[in-house]
């Protein structure tokens, strides 16, 4: 299926790795060109002339912070002169503070300050520079990656949920805001997704895989093509239609019927 999509401009925040690199390659595959946009300026240059070469795109990686407002303007102002403005927005960001902890030992202040700035008030930040650049066209697409965990929080992960659900409030507020201007804004709502692409502390143990395993009734973890299609799928033209809401990512783990 053609998605409709070819020579468009994604930016991808947070996709020096997993995700948000996946995402870049998939949206690529499909014509569009893309910026990357993460701190790792090594891996952020090795991704971007992967993708030109492999789909033929341009591909500009960008080193940055999301949480650095001049890191963002300047992004901001380099997409303007390189493309001209932006089509579709991926608001991809890093984890939650590891390690994660049940809810009432999650008593330090600075982590609740981490953990909003990184969740939520980095995305924030980034689409309050990047929305100017895509309300002119008449066409746009915003994609935030959140969590399953807004629907059935999972254990040790309030640091997440808390925000993950602010970005989905953000999310709906914004989609009533600029669907006038022909943009949609979405969230997908990943769950047990396999990161074996993680290394150290912040990969998953082998218990903790098999325990995700159980959760969900197709018994196994999801991969990262499985989110990236769904980015994808919301970032087409067919998807023109979709606004405000939450696709969820979860292999059937959120337990409701709606
Ligand atoms: N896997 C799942 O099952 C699952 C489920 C729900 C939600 N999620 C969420 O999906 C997102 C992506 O997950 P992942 O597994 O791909 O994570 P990951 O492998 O840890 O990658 C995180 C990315 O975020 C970037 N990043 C972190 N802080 C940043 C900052 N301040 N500014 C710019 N970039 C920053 C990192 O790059 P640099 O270090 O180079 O900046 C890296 O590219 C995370 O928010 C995760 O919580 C995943």
């Amino acid at each position: 299926m053609d998605l409709g999509i070819n020579g468009k401009v994604a930016l991808i925040t947070a996709s020096s790795a997993g995700l948000g690199k996946n995402i870049a390659h998939a949206l690529a595959a499909e014509g569009v060109n893309v910026v990357l946009f993460a701190r790792s300026a090594d891996k952020l240059r090795a991704i971007a002339d992967d993708i030109a070469q492999a789909h033929g795109v341009k591909a500009l990686a960008f080193p940055g912070d999301m949480l650095r407002a001049d890191d963002v303007a300047a992004l901001g102002a380099k997409i303007k002169a390189d493309f001209g403005g932006l089509d579709i927005l991926i608001l991809n960001t890093g984890r939650a503070p590891n390690p994660l902890r049940a809810t009432l030992d999650e008593t330090e202040e600075e982590r609740w300050h981490t953990a909003y700035r990184g969740q939520l008030w980095g995305a924030i930040q980034v689409a309050n520079t990047m929305i100017p650049l895509i309300s002119g066209r008449g066409w746009g697409r915003i994609v935030a990656i959140t969590s399953a965990s807004v629907k059935a929080p999972m254990p040790h992960h309030s640091l997440s949920t808390v925000f993950r659900a602010g970005m989905t409030a953000y999310i709906k507020h914004l989609a009533n805001e600029v669907g006038a201007l022909g943009i949609t804004a979405n969230c997908v709502a990943p769950a047990l997704i396999d990161t074996s692409h993680r290394v150290g502390a912040a990969a998953y143990t082998p218990e903790q895989t098999q325990a995700r395993k159980k959760m969900t009734p197709l018994g196994r973890m999801g991969t990262q093509e499985e989110v990236t299609g769904v980015a994808t799928f919301l970032a087409s033209q067919q998807a023109g239609f979709i606004t405000g809401s939450s696709i969820l990512v979860d292999g059937g783990m959120v337990g409701s019927l709606i």
